[in-house]
């Protein structure tokens, strides 16, 4: 195939508005045009290792013809007919019962949607609708965290605690509710002897008795913070909120758009804590972002109010694409190669390899922390490291750092001055050594 040339693309690119848009972000892009394993090919025949699985999705990594070969088996038989009630396909019954057998405990029941916002407001609606039916109509607040990314719908972004993502978009909806995450790196003792998971498990339980134990509906949070840097709770936290949660009445939402389908070592990231959640919210790793799918998956007693409700108080939530054929067979050929292929222990065996690696980095003088737990890492860069101090956020050093990185073939993302590692289940040795090598220089280079 031709790819053309880069700068009449580039040009022919100013009627395209992108995610997050802003001219500065959009000065150099990367036009990548072929992929394969971990490796990026941009037009210009540059390569480039995916240090961040294309946006935390690419799980089994790219090029994977079983997946195309699965679209396009689908599409040719049945490219798209309606999920909704009165009508059904038979990919979509058949992942709905394959993820029944991932997911943890009672979680046994899925809805599909397309992507991870809408699967978040879906997990939202369902909660609210579930206290509704059991007539407890004012339990309707959610409660989220600090530095959390649930997408930017209008019900997702509401929840999601990094500010920057409502600022200018003059919603602030009512019965959203913010508490503190834990913040390991950055945390100190309120009082002596209070670890930061409990000092977080503690917020979340003063927020409930603060709002009303009566008017909270549910408690969302992401297993491992992604976007905000990869932030990992202590293990104390989320065996303590599931006790929380439970002594209150409040439903538990885990969104496990990043941490599920093997990202952190499990079919399911909460499994790393022996939690099980009320609804899992998931999308990009189900289909390795090959065609866009998500969901939430319930448990039976969710279903239950579901499934026997009056006719006029059906649970009226619906998506054109939800349980699309096509997405759906992607969806299940790509948990049969996770399956197959034992990426999930994969990713816990590389991700200790990961951290290892980050770990020769602390030697440089302004790495602050190394974190992450499987495929998903983060190196954040200080001013100073003995007062971790921030650097002044105008310097932007974290993009410096990602900037050089991929001058030196190496793509990925930061939030601050977090730099993002989670390359696709697949990675090897080499690539990772690599990756890690050409993130040290970069550091060293724009830090000193
Ligand atoms: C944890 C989490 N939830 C939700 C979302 C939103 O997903 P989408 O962009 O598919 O709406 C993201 C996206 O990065 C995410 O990381």
């Amino acid at each position: 195939m031709t790819y053309g040339d880069r700068d009449q693309l580039l040009r022919d690119d100013a009627y395209l508005i992108h995610p997050l848009q802003h001219h500065v972000d959009h000065d150099e892009p990367l036009v990548c045009v072929r992929a394969e394993g971990s490796t990026l090919t941009d037009i210009e025949g540059n390569r480039y290792i995916d240090g961040l699985s294309s946006l935390w999705n690419v799980n089994v990594g790219h090029g994977r013809r079983e997946l195309a070969s699965a679209a396009a088996d689908q599409m040719t038989d049945l490219g798209f007919f309606s999920c909704y009630a009165g009508a059904t396909n038979i990919p979509a019954v058949r992942l709905a019962n394959r993820l029944k057998e991932l997911a943890p405990g009672s979680l046994n029941y899925t809805f599909f949607t397309s992507g991870g916002a809408v699967s978040n407001d879906s997990a939202i609606k369902t909660a609210r609708y579930f206290w509704q039916r059991a007539g407890r109509p004012e339990k309707t607040r959610i409660i989220s965290r600090t530095h959390a990314y649930h997408g930017v719908t209008i019900g997702a972004m509401n929840a999601t605690g990094l500010e920057a993502y409502w600022a200018d978009f003059a919603t602030s909806l009512p019965g959203f509710v913010h508490i503190d995450a834990p913040y390991p790196y950055h945390y100190r003792p309120v009082e002596p002897g209070v670890g930061c998971g409990e000092a977080g498990a503690r917020a979340l339980e003063e927020a409930i008795l603060r709002e009303g134990p009566d008017t909270v509906a549910a408690f969302i949070g992401e297993p491992v913070q992604g976007a905000a840097g990869v932030i990992v709770p202590p293990e104390d936290y989320w065996p303590r909120i599931r006790e929380i949660c439970t002594k209150y009445d409040v439903l538990l939402i885990a969104d496990e758009v990043i941490t599920g389908f093997g990202r952190i070592g499990h079919w399911f990231g909460v499994s790393h804590w022996g939690v099980e959640p009320d609804i899992i919210a998931f999308a990009k790793g189900v289909t390795s972002g090959y065609v866009p799918l998500g969901g939430i998956i319930v448990s039976d007693e969710i279903h239950d109010c579901i499934e026997n409700a009056p006719e006029d108080r059906k649970w009226n939530h619906s998506f054109t694409y939800s349980g699309h054929p096509t997405c759906c067979a992607v969806g299940l050929a790509n948990i049969d190669l996770i399956a197959r292929e034992g990426l999930i222990d994969r990713s816990r065996k590389m991700g200790e390899t990961l951290i290892d690696g980050l770990g020769s980095l602390r030697s440089l003088p302004h790495v602050g922390d190394i974190r992450g737990i499987g495929l998903m890492a983060a190196v954040e860069v200080v001013e100073d490291p003995a007062s971790r101090k921030p650097y002044d956020p105008a310097l932007k050093t974290g993009a410096r750092i990602v900037k050089k990185m991929l001058e030196n073939g190496v793509y990925t993302r930061c939030r601050g001055d977090s730099v993002n590692f989670a390359p696709p289940l697949v990675v090897t040795s080499e690539e990772m050594e690599r990756m890690i090598n050409v993130a040290g220089e970069a550091i060293e280079s724009v830090t000193s």
